[in-house]
């Protein structure tokens, strides 16, 4: 499973790069307000320095709903790097533009995924990437990862070439059973990217390996 960080600040980025397991980076309209990017110009700036940082794909995202604003925006998202996989809502104008970059040699990631319906015709419009979003799914009272095996099921079954990228991450444990399940790709917060180093016994043993230690000296 590929390991995409979720987020638009820079710092945590790289701090998830050093570690040296990271495959690239997905970011939204929120993730880059709240880094505090706004206007074309800075966006398209930002992009591009995730993209120095980062060797592996980027999802880019769309701000436009219509097929014709869609096609416009990404064509130019496309341009500013050939890492930069465009990023395109779950909507009517979506999938027709994503049918479109497809035949035009662009990656997409299809964003909003809530159901196996939607995530089947967005593998059929030939997206890159589906983003079905397991946390939101969860707060909602359902199961996100219920979704994630059924599309991993669906998948395999059809021999689509799409990858499911299990996105809203909110911790460890989706990232352990999301690969469990078969996503291709885990989108998380740098958070439960570290929680993943830990283990009690891990400190309580390293702690004692090293107290001993200082007995061989
Ligand atoms: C990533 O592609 C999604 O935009 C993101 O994972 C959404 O996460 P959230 O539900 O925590 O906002």
């Amino acid at each position: 499973m590929k390991f995409f960080i979720d987020t638009a600040n820079l710092a945590q980025i790289k701090e998830a790069n050093e570690l040296g397991i990271l495959d690239g980076v997905t970011t939204n309209p929120s993730l880059m307000a709240r880094e505090g990017i706004a206007g074309e110009a800075a966006i398209q700036q930002h992009y591009k320095t995730i993209c120095e940082l980062v060797e592996g794909d980027i999802s880019a995202e769309v701000l436009g709903t219509t097929f014709d604003s869609i096609v416009a925006e990404g064509k130019v998202l496309a341009e500013l790097h050939p890492n930069i996989v465009v990023k395109v809502p779950m909507i009517k104008d979506g999938i027709k533009a994503i049918k479109w970059f497809t035949d035009n040699g662009i990656r997409t990631n299809c964003t909003l995924i809530f159901s196996a319906g939607q995530a089947i015709l967005a593998a059929k419009a030939g997206a890159t990437y589906v983003s079905p979003f397991i946390g939101r799914i969860d707060d909602s009272g359902w199961d996100g990862m219920q979704l994630i095996q059924q599309l991993s099921n669906i998948f395999t079954i059809q021999h689509y070439k799409t990858e499911i990228l299990a996105a809203s991450i909110r911790n460890v444990n989706h990232i352990i059973m999301a690969a469990e399940m078969g996503a291709h790709v885990c989108t998380c917060p740098l958070e439960p990217i570290l929680g993943l180093l830990k283990h009690p016994l891990t400190d309580i043993g390293l702690a004692k390996f090293l107290d001993d230690s200082k007995k061989m000296q």
